[in-house]
């Protein structure tokens, strides 16, 4: 099931994300529709509350840009170890049509539970890492222009209030006359 994302600035964005206690099929459907929306806006990460659960969970899935990159569910990810610097320009599906440089760990170690609930830890570079430390954020209530100037955030979010403006309105009624013509 497809499920809304939420678009920054949105309160719940903000707000920290509480440990996942058990993992049980209740999780499991989340992750599942946490791919579907995800695979739907062609994005290659998403956090539980970018669909508004306050839960510690993300889902990724970095190809095709990574060749060979497989999807990876991740319940209460921490990260236990990150080395070096990369740059790399941001999206974010709760941001949409921005993109901003943000500098980040190259590599990092990530510890998180499986859907299984089984503990596993990855080492990662890359895209993967990159994303990782993106969705991590999610759950601490930051996203990636938290990380960026005061200024570009500020523009950022007035175009972004613009946008759920725009999306709040009601459609314009369409004339009878036109509905008529088009059959
Ligand atoms: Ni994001």
């Amino acid at each position: 099931m497809l499920r809304p994302i939420l678009i920054w600035p949105d309160p719940l964005l903000k707000k920290k994300a509480q440990p996942v206690t058990a993992v049980d099929d209740s999780v499991r459907t989340l992750v599942k529709d946490m791919f579907e929306t995800m695979y739907d806006a062609d994005g290659v990460g998403l956090a539980a509350p970018q669909v508004g659960v306050l839960q510690r969970l993300i889902v990724l899935d970095t190809s095709p840009r990574d060749e060979g990159a497989q999807p990876l569910a991740m319940v209460n990810p921490v990260i236990v170890a990150a080395e070096g610097t990369a740059v790399w320009g941001e999206g974010c599906l709760s941001i949409p049509g921005e993109n901003e440089d943000v500098e980040r760990a190259a590599t990092v170690t990530v510890r998180f539970q499986d859907e299984s609930g089984a503990e596993r830890q990855l080492t990662t570079g890359g895209l993967l890492a990159i994303a990782i430390q993106h969705e991590v954020d999610h759950l601490d209530g930051v996203v990636f222009v938290d990380h960026v100037s005061t200024l570009k955030r500020e523009l950022i979010r007035k175009r972004m209030k613009k946008l759920k403006a725009a999306d709040e309105k009601p459609a314009p009624a369409r004339p009878a006359a036109k509905r008529t013509a088009r059959r």
